[in-house]
């Protein structure tokens, strides 16, 4: 579909859900895929190397986290110092810690917004150097819907969605100058480990507000993700692309 050969892409948070999708997306396309995640998730990131390579893709990984900004730069390091480059990086990781704003505390405020946007910040920061010395790079930022539209119970998780929206488009102007885009996904309700916990009427109400009238899949982000990294979507820069079943029309 798109030609990914001779790019060097890291992806965290693929050990599993949409990130392990989005590599195994990529590497199809010919990308030599680094899967980042926590050092908890080990065995997981091993799965999903040794599936991708049974697949006859290119895959590594990296252990990282995004709370720390010591891992994310060696993570980056590393990539580029097995691979001599770094062209793609998805900014996938994320958490969250759901509770009404009043109930909130102020550590689980902070724990998402340093996960999900610091985090993002810190790998952009240490992969656009690479990708500037390339003149050539794609930063995909996994936002949310709720970053959009908020959320009842999510105010820490929809700030940093709706942060790291701004963040896409400040990285966007940025660096363009050196063939850099930077786009954002906004996913809307997908079936995953992090949304596998809701009660079925949670996610009945869910899909109730879907014109599709589905969750989507992890697969259905992918397929934008690695769009987004090809050549052919070389002129879609500062974007988010709504990934949602027809939930929100930005
Ligand atoms: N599932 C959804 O409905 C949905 C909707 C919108 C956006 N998203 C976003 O998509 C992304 C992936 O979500 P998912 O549903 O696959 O979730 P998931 O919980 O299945 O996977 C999250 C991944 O992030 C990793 N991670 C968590 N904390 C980390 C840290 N401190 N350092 C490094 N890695 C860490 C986990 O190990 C895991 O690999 C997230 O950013 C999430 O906010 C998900």
């Amino acid at each position: 579909m798109f030609e990914l050969n001779g790019r060097v892409a890291l992806v965290t948070g693929a050990s599993q859900g949409i990130g392990e999708v989005i590599a195994h997306g990529l590497a199809r396309q010919g990308a030599a895929v680094i899967c980042g995640s926590l050092p908890v998730t080990e065995v997981d990131l091993q799965n999903v190397v040794s599936a991708i390579k049974a697949g006859g893709g290119k895959a590594d990984y990296v252990l990282l986290d995004m709370l720390d900004a010591e891992s994310i730069r060696a993570a980056v390091h590393t990539t580029v110092e097995r691979y001599g480059a770094l062209h793609i990086l998805i900014n996938n990781a994320g958490v969250t810690k759901d509770k009404l704003m009043i109930q909130m505390k102020e550590e689980e405020y902070d724990l998402v917004l340093d996960v999900n946007l610091k985090g993002s910040w810190l790998a952009s920061q240490a992969a656009a150097k690479s990708m500037m010395k390339q003149r050539w790079g794609r930063i995909v930022n996994i936002a949310s819907v709720v970053g959009q539209m908020g959320n009842a119970g999510q105010s820490n998780y929809a700030t940093s969605k709706a942060g790291l929206i701004g963040l896409t488009k400040t990285i966007a102007r940025e660096l363009s100058g050196r063939n850099i885009t930077c786009n954002a996904i906004a996913p809307g309700y997908i079936a995953t480990k992090m949304t596998e916990s809701l009660s079925d009427e949670v996610k009945e109400g869910f899909v109730k507000q879907i014109p599709l009238g589905r969750m989507g899949t992890a697969e259905d982000i992918a397929g934008a993700a690695v769009f987004l990294c090809s050549e052919e979507a070389g002129y879609i820069n500062g974007a988010t692309i709504p990934v949602n079943g027809g939930m929100l029309m930005p």
